[in-house]
């Protein structure tokens, strides 16, 4: 890959910035200053210095970030602020996208990456990864509702959703539950309250497949993914 990219990729700045960066002398490849930002480079083979401080070339970033509300599930917008616009500017440097999306108004757990194949594999729907929320509703949770997420609801526009598994924490004038679903349409867990005549207040993903929101992460906050994490999400382990 072009030296300049590689620089920028990890986060020595703009394209623009490494421009001046490599004409300053300070960037050496295999014991020799290169000053061309055209000049092509082996991450994995070639040595590659910056004011003597080594280039660590990775090609693929996995964090998971307790999202607050406010923030769209997007990479760029216009308008809104995005969940890669609180990234440090060398995460975002590397060109991660949130893998599936949170409602602006719903916190938890998001997967930040820029592994395509990872986040196809977890959001193709053959795969059924399943999701979890906890969730604050309006009114009473009771056994029938359980009853008829098993058997799945039918949602505002026709479809009728695969079997959720409702568990009531709390039921009374509010109620605290978890369900955990294995599809993600639109809104689906708010609509699928709809479905039963209730409605959710409050919305947080606190699992996605064997991956769990690390509860000791404040909202806004991000971690890298550990290995282990990372091993049990690609096997598919749940
Ligand atoms: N279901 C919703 O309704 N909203 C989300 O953000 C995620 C799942």
């Amino acid at each position: 890959m072009r030296i300049d990219k590689l620089l920028a990729n990890v986060g020595y700045g703009s394209r623009k910035e490494v421009k001046s960066l490599l004409k300053s002398g300070a960037v050496i490849v295999n014991e020799q200053v290169v000053k061309d930002a055209k000049a092509h480079v082996d991450p994995e083979v070639d040595h590659v210095t910056v004011h003597n401080e080594q280039v660590v070339y990775r090609e693929f970033i996995y964090l998971m970030m307790n999202k607050p509300q406010g923030l769209i599930s997007a990479t760029e917008d216009n308008f809104q602020e995005t969940v890669i616009d609180i990234l440090e500017p060398e995460d975002a440097a590397m060109e991660p996208f949130p893998v599936g999306r949170l409602d602006k108004d719903t916190e938890g757990l998001l997967l930040i990456t820029n592994d395509g194949q990872l986040a196809h594999q977890l959001l193709s729907p053959k795969k059924h990864v399943p999701k979890t929320y906890f969730a604050v509703i309006n009114s009473e949770v009771t056994e029938s509702d359980i009853e008829e997420f098993s058997k799945g609801v039918t949602l505002d526009d026709g479809y009728h959703t695969k079997p959720g598994e409702l568990k009531i924490l709390k039921s009374g004038l509010t109620s605290d539950i978890e369900l955990t679903i294995m599809e993600g349409k639109f809104h689906q867990v708010k609509r699928m309250f709809e479905a039963v005549g209730k409605r959710v207040v409050y919305l947080k993903r606190i699992s996605m497949g064997s991956l769990a929101l690390d509860e000791g992460l404040e909202l806004g906050e991000y971690r890298e993914l550990t290995d282990d994490e990372l091993g049990a999400l690609r096997t598919g382990q749940q």
